[in-house]
C-alpha cells in the first residue's frame, strides 16, 4: 500500500498535533492553522472527549491524521477501522505489537475503503517513545528500542502498511531497510532554539528532513505560540530553507 515517495512541499509535511481537551479549541485552532499546515492531528483524548461528528467538521478545514493507535484482535481492528475509515481521514494508524495478522486485516480494511474512493493510508506505531529499554525488557524484548523500530517497521511494511510513527532518529535507517515510498510519521521535532519541554530525543525540522522524515509532527510548539499562525510558517520556513 506504499505509494511512491510522495511530491509533497515542506508545508504539506508539517502535522500539527491538536492536543487540546474541546472541539472548540480545536476549531478554533484550526481556523487559524487553516492553509498553513498539511494535518492536524487529532489524538484519543481529543476523539474520545468530541467524537466522530467533531473529527468531520475539522476535516471540512484541515485533512486530519487520526492518532488511535489501534491494537485488538484483528477482527476488532479491521471493525474499529472500518468505522473510522467512514470519516475518511487522510491518515489513521495501528500498533505494530498487534502482530502481523492485525497488521493484515487494517491493510485489508483500508485497501477496501480505497478501492471504494477513500484517500486514507495506513501507518503503523512502531515503538512509544515512552519505552525505554528497561522497559522493553520488562516487556520481554531484549532488543534496544531503536533494533525494535526497525524490526517493527519491516514488518508493518511487508504487512502493506503505507509507513510508520517513528522517531526521526531512526527514520533514515527504515527509508534505507524499506525504501523511500514507505512513509516515515515523526514527532518529537523542536525547531532550534525552542524549549524541549517533555522531549528527550528531539530533531530540528531541517534535521529530520534530512534524516529521512515524511512528515513531521510539532504540537506545543505550535498550539502553545502567542501567534500559532507565525509559529507554523516560521517552521515552514525552517523545512525550506
Ligand atoms: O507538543 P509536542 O510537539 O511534543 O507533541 C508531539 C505529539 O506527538 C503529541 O501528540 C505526542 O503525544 C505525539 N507523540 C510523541 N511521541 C511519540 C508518539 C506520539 O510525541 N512517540
Amino acid at each position: 500500500m506504499s505509494s511512491a515517495a510522495p511530491n509533497l512541499s515542506a508545508r504539506d509535511r508539517l502535522v500539527v498535533a491538536l492536543d487540546v481537551p474541546t472541539a472548540k479549541e480545536a476549531l478554533a485552532m484550526a481556523a487559524r492553522l487553516s492553509g498553513r499546515v498539511g494535518m492536524l492531528k487529532v489524538g484519543l483524548e481529543l476523539f474520545c472527549a468530541e467524537g466522530p461528528a467533531f473529527v468531520k467538521e475539522l476535516q471540512a478545514q484541515v485533512p486530519v491524521f487520526l492518532d488511535l493507535k489501534l491494537h485488538d484482535i484483528p477482527t476488532t481492528v479491521r471493525r474499529a477501522l472500518e468505522a473510522v475509515l467512514r470519516l475518511d481521514p487522510r491518515l489513521v494508524n495501528v500498533h505494530v505489537q498487534g502482530g502481523p495478522a492485525m497488521l493484515e486485516a487494517a491493510v485489508e480494511a483500508t485497501r477496501a475503503h480505497q478501492a471504494a474512493g477513500g484517500r486514507t493510508e495506513l501507518l503503523a506505531v512502531t515503538v512509544l517513545t515512552s519505552l525505554d529499554r528497561e522497559a522493553l525488557a520488562a516487556l520481554g524484548h531484549a532488543d534496544s528500542p531503536q533494533e525494535l523500530a526497525l524490526a517493527y517497521a519491516k514488518l508493518a511494511h511487508q504487512a502493506g502498511c503505507a509507513g510508520v510513527v517513528c522517531s526521526a532518529w531512526e527514520a533514515a535507517s527504515i527509508r534505507d531497510a524499506c525504501g523511500e515510498g514507505f512513509h516515515r510519521l515523526t514527532p518529537g521535532i523542536r525547531p532550534a532554539g525552542v524549549a524541549t519541554q517533555d522531549q528527550a530525543r528531539v530533531m530540528t525540522p531541517a534535521q529530520a528532513l534530512q534524516n529521512g522524515s515524511t512528515w513531521l509532527v510539532v504540537g506545543r510548539p505550535i498550539t502553545h505560540a502567542a501567534d500559532p499562525a507565525a509559529a507554523a510558517e516560521a517552521i515552514v520556513a525552517e523545512m525550506q530553507a
